[in-house]
Order: structure tokens, then sequence, then C-alpha cells
């Protein structure tokens, strides 16, 4: 399938640094019997990872400022596009061998998120978005679910976990959601439980405190698919705010309506 050139530069980048990671993979599963663990050689793979990512994205598109998570941001002579990457999304996952993580870059030209690509190397699961080119797994076209029936549903969320986020308000919104819904979900990824309601494959999901890179790619995933993502109010706010809910335009509306009721 023929993509745009800017996609091209973002799919490379993403299966270069995805072999990488998919090695470090490998190499962990050895490391899990040594008591201290695989968590510094975590660390180093997460950043080498970054390295390769900015290395190929500055090179074809120099100029572009970059933000991404380990190494903070990098100003860049072209003030109006700006690459937002997660070199590992989903890190408790890769340290413990658990193959749902994912490499997350999204382009942005001025206030406005204009391509995406998340890919787990462990699977070879590549989704690509462009704005107003929709939104592809593996080259087939991506739609959301269409299920209008909140009991039918399988919504995924994120879970606090010691030292972030306010546990007890978590709970309340899982005991409403969990509460109406056929399954709920935690996966540990952010950007693929997006890439995932983009797919079809969950019906919605929710999370607060995460971080554009989280988001960024995922969100255009989801739109280019037909979905709707917001902020928890219901703004088009996720990238600044942290916090995002999505789904089909009922779910999307359920699920708000239940987390604006116990926010
Ligand atoms: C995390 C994952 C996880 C979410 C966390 C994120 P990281 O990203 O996306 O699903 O619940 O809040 O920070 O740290 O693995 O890149
Ligand atoms: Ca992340
Ligand atoms: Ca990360």
């Amino acid at each position: 399938m023929l993509h745009s050139a800017l996609i091209n530069v973002m799919v490379k980048a993403a299966r270069r640094a995805g072999r990488g990671l998919k090695r470090d993979l490998g190499e962990i599963e050895h490391l899990q019997v040594s008591l201290k663990g695989p968590a510094n050689f975590v660390s180093l793979a997460d950043k080498r990872a970054e390295e390769m990512l900015y290395e190929d994205l500055a090179k074809a598109r120099p100029g572009y400022g970059f933000i991404g998570e380990e190494g903070g941001t990098r100003e860049g002579s072209d003030k109006s596009h700006t690459w937002i990457v997660d070199p590992l999304d989903g890190t408790t996952n890769f340290l413990h061998g658990i193959p749902q993580f994912a490499i997350s870059i999204a382009l942005k030209r001025d206030d406005t998120v204009i391509a995406g690509v998340i890919y787990n190397p462990a699977n070879d699961e590549l989704y690509i978005a462009e704005r107003g080119k929709g939104a592809f797994l593996n080259d087939q076209r991506l739609r959301v679910a269409g299920r209008r029936q909140l009991n039918e549903c399988v919504v995924a969320c994120g879970l606090p976990h010691i030292g972030r986020g306010d546990h007890a308000l978590f709970r309340t919104e899982m005991t409403e959601i969990q509460n109406r819904v056929a399954g709920l979900r935690r996966f540990g990824a952010a950007s693929l439980d997006l890439a995932f309601v983009a797919a079809g494959r969950l019906d919605g999901y929710w999370e607060r405190n995460l971080q554009a890179w989280d988001i960024a790619a995922g969100q255009i995933m989801v739109r280019e698919s037909g979905g709707i993502v917001s902020g928890l109010e219901g703004h088009d706010n996720a990238l600044t705010t942290g916090n995002v809910v999505c789904g089909n335009e009922y779910v999307h509306g359920e699920l708000l309506k239940i987390l604006k009721a116990v926010g």
C-alpha cells in the first residue's frame, strides 16, 4: 500500500527502533531471574530507542522540534512542526516480558496533530493515521466499533498504581462503569488502548494523568477511525490535560456522562 512520504519516514523510524526493542525484550526474559531484575537494562533500552527515533526523524525532517519522554524538549528552527514521541509506551509490561507495549510517534503542525504511528514490535502490529486520510492497521482500514448498548461494550481504563493519581476517585469511576459494561480491561499501554478503540477491538477507553506522548498518536488514530476523543469535561483538551475518554459517538457520550457525574 502506498503511503505519504511523511508516513514512510515515521514508519521507517518506528520499525528501526522497534527492532532494537524486540531484541531487548528477548534479553529481558533472561534477566527476569536475577534478583536485581531488568530495570536498569529497560531504562537503557528506552533511552536508546528514543535516540534512534530522534536521529531518524531529525535526519528526514531537519528543523522540526522534538518532544520525547526520555530526552525532554528539543527546539527546532521550524516552529510549526513538532514530533511528540514515546519511545516505549507500556514500560512496566516490557519490564515483565509482557508483549503489550509500543513506540508512539505523532507529528503536530501548529496546534493540530496531523499524523500518528503506533508500532508494537512484539507482534508486528503497525497502526498509522494521517489527518483526513483515515487510519490503518497493517494496511487494513480501521473503523471504531458500532455498539450502542453500554452493557455489550468492552471498555479499557488506566489504573493508577503506587505513587500515582487519585486511587479513591479511580475506584469510584470504576465502580460506576463496571456496573454498566460487559467487560473492563487494563492493558497497560495507553497508545495501544487508543489504537484498540480505533480498531474496534475495544468500545471505549478512559484514563487520567497521562502525558501528550501517551495520547497524541492514538488520538488521531481514533478520530480517523470515526471515533470521538475528548478530555473528561468533553472538551478537545486531552493532550493538554492528560485526561482522556473515547469511543464511538454513543459510547463516548455515555462514558463522559458517568465520569462527569463522579469527577
Ligand atoms: C504508561 C502507560 C500506561 C499508563 C501510564 C503511562 P509508560 O506509559 O501508557 O498504560 O497507565 O500512566 O505513564 O510510562 O509505560 O511510557
Ligand atoms: Ca507512555
Ligand atoms: Ca515511555
